[in-house]
């Protein structure tokens, strides 16, 4: 268990998120694609506890928490609702989807020699993010920590025609994964650039629901920015 991700505040919080963006506005049953599901317990979660007729198509790399993810699927027979491949969305066909969603690797690091190679984020962390935001989904939910170049995210968000419909922040205390070292002094490199923000012990971690721009979408980048720097 000790190579899979585990930091409960965080996957609750992804949640959360998931319920409110993504979950319970979905009025028909549509498809949901998911870069990085873990151990399944956040899309899990909000599954048993809403109603919801579309289909998640998950992608995991780490081979033991795919198998974890798929035992807790068939325990609660949501076999036909969450179905996860062990594979890399990048290197798979990518399904259409209405919603792309993700609580991705946001490691800032020199390079991938840390704790969890699979939690490197790239150089300012921001990477696959940046990624997932050039793939052209209709909506994107996905997890922004304010150490991980926050601002680069949004400036690529917007070059590709997002608008930022709704966000929720969360304070977190940096964890086992951040407080690494080597993490930790890069972070510490990147806020001198103003690629990084926090305060003492504290981040900001953002649940973030971007969307294709369109008269009808009011965009919250600038207030998101200002949350984000605001440390
Ligand atoms: C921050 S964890 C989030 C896990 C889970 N969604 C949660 O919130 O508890 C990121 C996950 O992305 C996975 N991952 C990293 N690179 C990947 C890739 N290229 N393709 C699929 N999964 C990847 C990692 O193994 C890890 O489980």
């Amino acid at each position: 268990m000790k190579d899979i991700f585990f930091c409960p505040e965080e996957s609750n919080f992804y949640s959360n998120c998931l319920e409110n963006f993504v979950i319970r506005n979905c009025k028909k049953s549509e498809l949901v694609v998911e870069f990085g599901s873990g151990d399944g317990s956040p899309v899990i979660n909000s599954l048993l506890r809403n109603k919801f007729d579309g289909v998640i198509h998950g992608f995991e790399l780490n081979s033991s928490a795919w198998k974890v993810a798929n035992s807790t699927i068939d325990e609660y027979d949501l076999t036909n609702k969450y179905i996860i491949h062990n594979s890399c969305l990048f290197n798979s066909s990518q399904p259409d989807a209405d919603y792309l969603v993700a609580n991705p690797p946001y490691l800032p690091a020199p390079d991938n020699d840390i704790y969890m190679p699979l939690l490197f984020g790239g150089v300012d962390g921001a990477t696959i993010t940046n990624e997932l935001l050039s793939l052209d989904y209709e909506n994107v939910l996905v997890l922004i920590s304010s150490f991980s170049n926050p601002i680069s995210t949004l400036n690529l968000a917007k070059q590709n025609g997002y608008c930022v419909s709704n966000f929720m922040v969360l304070p977190l205390q940096f964890g086992y994964y951040s407080s690494d070292p080597k993490v930790k002094k890069h972070i510490e490199k990147l806020r001198r650039n103003q690629m990084a923000f926090y305060s003492g012990d504290y981040y900001f971690l953002a649940g973030v629901l971007f969307k294709k721009c369109q008269d009808s979408v009011i965009d919250l980048s600038n207030q998101l920015a200002q949350v984000m720097t605001n440390l």
